[in-house]
């Protein structure tokens, strides 16, 4: 009898071998996320990768380790995005002006210009139970988004003075991908080229294109007031990056790692919201310090151009998102189109 218990629990150990051992090879080595981005190490997405490797790191006990690999060096804009969907990244935080190729079209609906007027507005719009609808559309393609950070209002680069929308006429402008902007940039005259973030400068140096629109941070820490002659503060439009990662290695997680991971998600997208109001802020300052662009800002007056000039986007995106759509996000963003 005693031989016979010995042999089953003899079985039964061997059984348990590979999961046993396994289970303590986990418990030995971290679970790495790499974590992959565009822009530099001292732009707000830059500071707030790090605070999140910081806040990761601690809040697993070091369960988790992240990588952080800023400035394209790893992947560029349309790259990292089929890596995140293969595995081979399991972070991001693109622009959602970038999420076309996923095949989820309705966050371009969020370039429509001078959509947004304000952060209070903005934050409330990706905080709005639309956004829940979006964020399915993304799963189905594998892709799950944690959070949503917002860097606030684009300016306008350019080789000549951007003042009035004729000013636009004729000029080659890099655009980050959306069909919206695409629109916006042919509205104006302009003809818009998709040119990944981290060949921008080059683009700007050689004249493959004249201008470009992204918020003052960026524009500070990729030095592209180097490169261009004239600045237009035109708020014209937002940039919102979504933290995203692999659903399935999201859903994986071990159930120890996700509460700490989530905790590290919620602080350091607060962490991003500061920073990137303190640094775009800042970043105007620093540039017109240079003496290297003029800086423009818009008059009411000017602004009020602009819009006119640029209301039929949003009229020509109703054939692609549909008015129903567009209407809720106008009223989940507190926009009121001019009367006409
Ligand atoms: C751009 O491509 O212009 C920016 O969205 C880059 C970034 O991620 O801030």
């Amino acid at each position: 009898m005693n031989r016979k218990i010995t042999r089953r629990s003899a079985v039964a150990l061997a059984a348990a071998a590979p999961v046993a051992l396994a289970t303590r090879g986990f418990a030995q080595s971290p679970i790495v996320i790499k974590f992959s981005h565009v822009v530099s190490p001292d732009a707000p997405k830059g500071k707030a990768a790090l605070m999140f490797k910081q806040l990761a790191e601690k809040y697993t006990d070091g369960k988790v380790t992240v990588e952080v690999y800023p400035n394209s060096s790893l992947y560029k804009d349309k790259e990292e995005l089929e890596a995140l969907q293969l595995g081979s990244v399991q972070l991001l935080a693109p622009s959602i002006s970038k999420f076309g190729p996923l095949g989820v079209k309705e966050f371009d609906v969020f370039d429509l210009p001078f959509l947004m007027s304000d952060d209070t507005h903005a934050r409330q719009m990706m905080a709005s139970p639309m956004i829940g609808e979006l964020n399915k559309k993304l799963e189905d393609k594998t892709v799950t988004p944690v959070a949503y950070w917002d860097n606030g209002a684009h300016v306008y680069t350019a080789n000549v003075p951007l003042i009035a929308p004729d000013d636009f006429r004729g000029l080659k402008m890099r655009i980050q991908g959306s069909k919206v902007l695409d629109a916006v940039a042919r509205q104006l005259g302009a003809i818009p080229q998709i040119i990944a973030f981290g060949e921008l400068y080059q683009a700007l140096q050689t004249g493959v294109v004249d201008g470009e629109d992204n918020v003052p941070s960026n524009i500070w820490t990729q030095k592209f007031y180097d490169v261009q002659k004239y600045l237009t503060v035109s708020y014209h439009g937002r940039l919102t990056y979504s933290l995203i990662t692999n659903k399935k290695f999201w859903d994986g997680l071990p159930a120890d790692i996700r509460p700490g991971l989530d905790r590290a998600v919620k602080e350091s997208t607060q962490f991003f919201n500061d920073t990137a109001a303190k640094d775009n802020a800042a970043a105007l300052d620093e540039i017109k310090a240079t003496g290297k662009v003029q800086m423009h800002v818009l008059t009411d007056a000017e602004k009020q151009a602009w819009i006119a000039a640029l209301m039929p986007v949003h009229k020509e995106m109703q054939g692609r998102f549909g008015k129903d759509f567009i209407d809720r996000v106008y009223k989940e963003s507190g926009f009121i189109p001019p009367q006409t």
